[in-house]
């Protein structure tokens, strides 16, 4: 079993006041200013894994429960290739990388207990391996001005390498290259918005008499997430 309870703090009152003060902490700790903020609560089975994937926003594991090892990879080649990680950013494809065994000679790993939080590089691959035990963590979403222009620059490098057929490469640092091309990309999701989710899994809602597991349209998540 793997869940994840998206954006928990607008149903539980308590769930937002530990958002505000993960993201106040966060705030203070590096100057930045955060927004587009998705608290989630993870509970995942004994010796679940989630495979190798990277996320295009910031990502802070609060860990609540349990023990659970995350692995962190290098954000470059051939870790992180450029053409799957703007594939991700244009939602042609899931989060889901391609992983090599040889990989983990790279990665830092990272045991977490209760208490314990990381964060990492944005768009840093990584894996992440239960032990024997239920797991519950909070994943916490969210972008800062520099990794919007950073997500953006990505997106155009993927537009440019599809449309034009050039190869285009991401500068570590917050450039006037980057900023140009996340102003291209806002411009260009203004005409052709992108799609609102990559291809979408099969989507359930648990019968809480039954327990059993129902089908439901992708159309019908949307209904069943509106606030109310
Ligand atoms: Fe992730």
């Amino acid at each position: 079993m793997w869940l994840n309870l998206r954006n928990v703090g607008a149903y539980l009152p308590e769930y937002k006041a530990i958002e505000d003060t993960v993201f106040e902490q966060f705030e203070a700790a590096t100057g930045e200013r955060t927004f587009k903020r998705d608290v989630g609560v993870l509970i995942s089975s004994p010796n679940e894994h989630v495979h190798y994937h990277l996320d295009i926003p910031m990502v802070c594991l609060v860990h609540l429960r349990g023990q659970k090892t995350v692995y962190v990879y290098p954000c470059n080649e051939p870790f992180a290739p450029q053409p799957q990680v703007e594939g991700i950013a244009l939602r042609e494809q899931e989060e889901q990388l391609t992983f090599q065994s040889q990989f983990d000679k790279a990665a830092v790993e990272l045991v977490m207990n209760p208490g314990d939080a990381v964060t990492w590089p944005q768009a840093a691959p990584h894996r992440v391996q239960n032990s024997d035990s239920l797991c519950v963590s909070l994943s916490c979403e969210f972008l800062t001005l520099p990794a919007l222009i950073r997500a953006n620059a990505i997106y155009t490098n993927g537009l440019l390498r599809r449309k034009l057929g050039l190869k285009p490469r991401l500068t570590d640092k917050i450039g006037l290259d980057q900023i140009a091309k996340a102003a291209i990309a806002r411009a260009s999701k203004l005409v052709n918005p992108p799609p609102k989710a990559a291809p979408a899994p099969i989507v359930f809602e648990l019968d809480e008499n039954t327990l059993e597991l129902i089908e439901l349209s992708p159309g019908a998540l949307s209904a069943l997430h509106a606030p109310a």
